[in-house]
């Protein structure tokens, strides 16, 4: 039984095959190669993309989908969410979608081997779905040359499970990833690290913008967030004319991640990322339900 709770649960040969499923689905009317699959989905964490993401990706391929909101569920009773998990794989499932705010829920419930798990999601250690949906973006931008790339991540890595797992398989992909943010928002790497956004400006081909959680912070390091934008903020100003791919994994906090003016410049990419989520997710399910 495969899961994937990171995309180290993936070999090159499959993360080979994913990219050319996910663009064999972009090119052509998918046949409905899940018809007779059922999965749940089990968010613990509020979702826009993710979510409808994997039930539009199930819904193309024929599969059905079955919501469980833990928030009226019997988890509101005390069951544990080990209990909440054996109950729905005794309605045999061929797989369950979870979102957790604990690090370790995916690898737990994949553990148990009762039925695949599919990582939707994990405090900030791995979000795999979004990591391989920006992976397919941007070889689908260089027409699949990546290797030796520049990307600079850019915002709150730290409390970042999209930086996270993004980081770990750019960096097994050949790319080179540079780390931006003040040092509060800074996670111990090896990666090279900057303060100053500037100082990345004419080196990288891509950059990653990420969602200020201030909220998440326990020091205030900034006043407000228009403190945060005026040094974080990718506006056109700092942009230029220079040829670089503007990727953020959303929600996008409109002119405190990326201005409104860049949000609409033909180099942000943060609207192609969400329909290629549906796309590589429709591999992924293909890969875990029927060719694993
Ligand atoms: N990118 C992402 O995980 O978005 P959602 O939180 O809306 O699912």
């Amino acid at each position: 039984m495969q899961h994937l709770v990171d995309t180290d649960n993936f070999s090159d040969a499959q993360i080979a095959q994913l990219l050319h499923d996910a663009k064999n689905f972009k090119s052509q009317h998918p046949p409905k190669l899940l018809r007779d699959k059922l999965l749940v989905t089990l968010f613990f964490e509020a979702s826009t993309r993710t979510r409808s993401s994997f039930e539009v990706a199930a819904k193309r391929l024929g599969a059905s989908v079955v919501h469980l909101d833990p928030s009226r569920s019997s988890t509101k009773k005390g069951e544990t969410l080990e209990d909440t998990f054996a109950n729905l794989c005794a309605m045999e499932p061929d797989g369950i979608i979870v979102r957790h705010s604990d690090n370790k829920t995916p690898k737990i419930l994949a553990n148990m081997q009762m039925t695949p798990v599919i990582n939707a999601g994990a405090g900030n250690y791995a979000h795999p779905t979004q990591a391989l949906l920006d992976l397919f973006t941007m070889v689908e931008y260089f027409n699949g040359d990546i290797k030796g790339k520049t990307i600079a991540i850019v915002g709150d890595i730290v409390s970042s499970r999209v930086a996270s797992s993004g980081i770990r398989l750019m960096r097994r992909m050949g790319m080179n990833v540079l780390l931006v943010a003040p040092e509060q928002f800074m996670p111990t790497s090896d990666l090279p690290q900057y303060k100053n956004l500037e100082d990345v400006m004419d080196r990288v081909d891509v950059i990653m913008s990420l969602r200020a959680q201030l909220e998440r912070h326990e020091t205030e390091l900034f006043e407000d967030y228009d403190d945060y934008a005026r040094q974080y903020c990718i506006t056109k100003e700092r942009m230029k004319d220079r040829d670089i791919l503007l990727l953020h994994p959303g929600p996008v906090m409109r002119n405190i991640d990326i201005s409104d003016e860049m949000l609409d410049d033909p180099r942000c990419k943060v609207l192609t990322q969400v329909k290629n989520g549906v796309f590589m997710r429709m591999a992924i399910l293909k890969l875990l339900l029927l060719d694993a």
